[in-house]
């Protein structure tokens, strides 16, 4: 099948009124990924190398989203929603390139699997010249009903043009569909649009298709891979299900989630074998986990390289640019952001580390924070191999510290410290003796006399 060639047209015309939204329903996300964004990735996998994308509403903002998530894809506009059929037909130019198959998909279904297009394909390659995909919803309302006759399908009847026999039938058209490139374009042109709706319906083609005696068959996909997004409860339950599948496939691949439905996966998410990761875990865009780390409870990490062995959290933010080398070490309420841990190196504590690179083996007291803006500009921190920084320090970028360099706690380091130096960035201790013990009397015998004043009073 692979020397068929084969072309996806995506239709993403419509308002999705119903998402209530100023923006278009297609770009709403999936795993942090625009649900017809998904629908390309699918289309690509099954083979597609041309993609054909139909947009009307909001076609501006989808013309800037579609350079980002489909540079390859050719946009059309359909400026009237007349029907399904119509909005095909806006691709027209991308269609008549002949290729073997056309696939026709819809930007709300995001979570179309590329099996199911594959199997459509395959009967192309058979000698079909329509493929309908159906499936078999919880309740079939609203679904154009799928009517076959000895194995053949023969036509389908959206719900409104239904007879109450018609309305009976469980097997419904999920709205995607493989073409015979050869016999796409002509039997789109013979579409009309006396119907409930006067639309141009693309499923009347497979009455068409029929009545010239073409073979015209329908697949089975899953409900769940054909789930249609009209609305936010059901991108909610669309995100649920495509965490499902990436949750079962990272075990399955070698991870240990310990309460997989508190995970929380990013479309693009690499996470490696023997990585093992606690409740509560978020990953955003971005994110590449070698083997072996340990990701404890609570953690929400996005755009971070987490090499083999290392240790994250709980409570540990890593944004993008973290990058931890080996057996590094961010531990409970630390923030990490565009910087490099390196080898070994622990940053364990109550810690802001931006703009940095913290040397291996380097151990990062408590509370400490490197000041890396001043209100306009970023500035950078160095923190030499070995180095040691005392609890609750303050490194005012620009700053280096020399390997080995050892700060005191406390310290504000204003200066750059020379390997193996120890740094004091703060007053001297001053220790008197007898004075406390003075002090808490003066205090104690003014209090008194006060609440004596206080009691004369009344
Ligand atoms: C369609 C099918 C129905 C199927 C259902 C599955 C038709 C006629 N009906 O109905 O059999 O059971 O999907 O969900 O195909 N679009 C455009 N331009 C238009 C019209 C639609 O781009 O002029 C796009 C929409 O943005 C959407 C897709 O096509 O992505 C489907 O359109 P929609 O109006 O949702 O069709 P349904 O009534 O759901
Ligand atoms: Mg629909």
């Amino acid at each position: 099948m692979s020397q068929r060639s084969c072309l996806s047209v995506i239709l993403a015309a419509g308002e999705g009124t119903r998402m209530k939204s100023a923006q278009p329903k297609v770009l709403h996300q999936i795993a942090g990924l625009p649900m017809v964004a998904h629908v390309v990735k699918a289309a690509e996998a099954a083979g597609a190398s041309g993609l054909a994308l139909v947009i009307g509403h909001g076609a501006d903002e989808m013309r800037k989203a579609a350079a980002r998530f489909a540079p390859k894809a050719e946009t059309f506009e359909q400026e009237k929603r007349l029907g399904t059929a119509h909005a095909v037909i806006a691709a027209r130019a991308a269609i008549s390139r002949g290729y073997d198959d056309v696939l026709v998909m819809f930007g709300d279904t995001p979570l179309i699997d590329a099996d199911a297009l594959t199997v459509a394909r395959r009967r192309l390659a058979e000698g079909a010249a329509v493929v309908v995909i159906g499936f078999r919803p919880p309740n079939p309302a609203g679904y154009g009903r799928l009517i076959e006759r000895d194995g053949k399908l023969t036509a389908i009847r959206e719900e409104k043009d239904c007879s109450e026999e018609e309305k009976k039938i469980g097997f419904c058209n999920a709205g995607m569909m493989a073409v015979a490139g050869a016999h796409a374009l002509k039997l789109l042109d013979a579409v009309g649009n006396e119907n409930a709706k006067g639309e141009y319906y693309l499923t009347d083609i497979v009455e068409i298709a029929s009545a010239q005696n073409l073979d015209v068959v329908a697949t089975e996909a899953s409900f769940e891979s054909a789930l249609g997004i009209n609305n936010r409860a059901e991108l909610a339950q669309a995100e649920a299900i495509w965490q499902q599948r990436r949750r079962h496939d990272a075990m399955l691949s070698g991870v240990t989630l310990i309460a997989p439905e508190t995970v929380f996966f990013s479309h693009d998410t690499e996470i490696g074998a023997d990585t093992i990761v606690e409740p509560n875990v978020w990953f955003g865009p971005g994110v590449r986990i070698a083997s072996g780390a340990k990701i404890h409870a609570f953690s929400h990490i996005e755009g971070a390289t987490i090499a083999s062995n290392c240790d994250v959290g709980p409570f540990a933010r890593l944004r993008p640019g973290a990058d931890l080398r080996n057996k590094a070490k961010v531990g409970n309420f630390c923030e990490v952001k565009q910087a490099v841990i390196e080898d070994g190196a622990k940053v364990n504590h109550l810690t802001y580390i931006g703009d940095a690179r913290v040397g291996a083996g380097a151990n990062i007291g408590a509370g400490t924070i490197t000041c890396n803006y001043d209100g306009y500009s970023k500035f950078f921190t160095d923190i030499g191999e070995g180095a040691f920084i005392g609890s609750n320090s303050s490194l005012v970028a620009p700053v280096t510290i020399g390997n080995g360099g050892y700060i005191a706690s406390g310290s504000v380091i204003t200066e750059s410290v020379p390997d193996d130096a120890l740094a004091f960035g703060r007053a001297r201790q001053k220790t008197i003796p007898g004075k406390g013990k003075e002090l808490r009397e003066r205090f104690a015998s003014a209090a008194a006399a006060k609440k004596k004043a206080a009691g004369a009073d009344h």
